[in-house]
């Protein structure tokens, strides 16, 4: 695997010396290797009339996706900004839109290279397309939905697979609607590969050309040079880590707990804001939980990497539990589930916080887990499963009395 990030970086930077001189881009220069898929189709951002398709070539491309419901891709979309579709590019993020609720599609991804630009006229390489592909959207009205959370697996992507595979199913039956990555994939992020090779492509491996994944930021996210690209990657309603949607029974809040010392600690070198980050999300919040869609849910989960309750006394807890705790007190919250300190936890509603929190542990073996959740309209059942197969938490909680 190094040896041949090696041999592409150094083709890479070759090719970049050559285009140089030639004036074009690396990728538009570089003939020695085809145009590739070199990750997904991924889905991400599933919605029930709609959902986005993700993935990355070696060369700068046009792409499309050919789909249709049922059997048929007989439809084409693709992304365009300000008139101009997206083009030139190697990750592609194209939303499907108008889809039919409840329902089977059929997809295939597909990318024609662009070998250059004479001028303002398009040059066009060779056309590539994946296999045909499926998935299904949510119904508008779905009496349930399953995920499974997975949180601190820090550059250990071999815990996907094996987590999935042990809990994820029972017997053959997936057990899970889509997947959450509830912070820190990563120590740190450098570069695309990283990307690729610890969370993108362990899950195309299993499910995520099929069913969608979310990455929830955690405070290692935040850090390395190649930091500022990951949204780039992924897709969020309006393109932030923090959004709320709703799914069969459950609103879920995405909150983004940011880093976990104070802005000017000396290790972010004078480049972070997240107090301020962190006080806009909380208004955001105070609107979120204010609405119809909250309150009239069945059951209302928190998602946040950094436990504002039970995770030390760092900067990034006090100041996520001062801003984000009143609000979250108030909302009438059935569970919040977090990561972060490596220690697997159960947390009953106390006085500090009048919910239960579920902290899953990592990422050493005999500390990972994996947390399941199942609800129905009237009820929400949570296990917290250790990597050895026990389950060391347990949350049984029936639907609260509407607000
Ligand atoms: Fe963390």
């Amino acid at each position: 695997m190094l040896s041949d990030r090696r041999s592409f970086l150094e083709k890479m930077s070759q090719a970049g010396a050559l285009s140089l001189l030639a004036g074009t881009s690396a990728f538009a220069s570089n003939t020695e290797e085809k145009n590739h898929f070199t990750a997904g189709p991924y889905l991400q951002n599933m919605d029930t009339d709609q959902v986005t398709i993700m993935w990355i070539t070696s060369k700068n491309c046009f792409s499309w996706v050919e789909y249709g419901e049922g059997n048929y891709a007989i439809h084409k979309a693709f992304a365009y900004h300000n008139g101009l579709i997206e083009a030139n590019n190697r990750i592609h993020k194209i939303t499907l839109p108008n889809l039919k609720p409840g329902s089977a599609h059929k997809y295939k991804i597909v990318s024609t290279e662009i070998t250059g630009f004479k001028g303002s006229k398009v040059e066009f390489g060779e056309t590539i397309a994946g296999a045909m592909l499926g998935f299904k959207t949510p119904a508008a009205s779905e009496d349930e939905v399953k995920f499974v959370i997975f949180n601190d697996i820090h550059d250990r992507p071999q815990i996907i697979p094996q987590l999935l595979y042990r809990y994820g199913y029972t017997g053959n039956v997936r057990d899970y609607d889509f997947v959450v990555f509830n912070g820190d994939c990563f120590d740190w992020v450098t570069e695309e590969q990283q990307l690729i090779d610890h969370l993108i492509k362990p899950t195309t491996d299993i499910f995520s050309s099929e069913y969608p994944f979310i990455l929830t930021q955690g405070n290692h996210e935040c850090r390395g040079s190649f930091s500022r690209h990951i949204p780039e990657y992924f897709a969020y309603p309006e393109n932030k880590f923090y959004y709320a949607f709703t799914r069969g029974p459950v609103r879920f809040v995405i909150l983004d707990s940011g880093e976990d010392k104070a802005d000017d600690n000396v290790e972010y070198g004078g480049l972070t804001a997240f107090d301020r980050y962190r006080e806009n999300q909380a208004k955001w919040l105070e609107k979120e939980v204010a609405g119809d869609e909250f309150k009239k849910a069945d059951f209302r989960v928190v998602l946040i990497h950094i436990s504002p309750y039970h995770s030390g006394d760092w900067h990034g807890t006090l100041h996520g539990q001062k801003v984000f705790g009143p609000i979250l007190n108030k909302a009438k919250v059935d569970i919040q589930i977090s990561g972060h300190t490596h220690r697997y936890m159960t947390h009953d509603a106390d006085d500090t916080h009048n919910y239960p929190i579920v902290i899953g542990g990592g990422p050493i073996e005999g500390n990972r887990t994996l947390i399941k959740v199942h609800a129905t309209r009237k009820e929400l059942n949570l296990k917290m499963i250790r990597d050895d197969g026990e389950v060391v938490g347990k949350f049984q909680i029936p639907r609260k009395t509407k607000i």
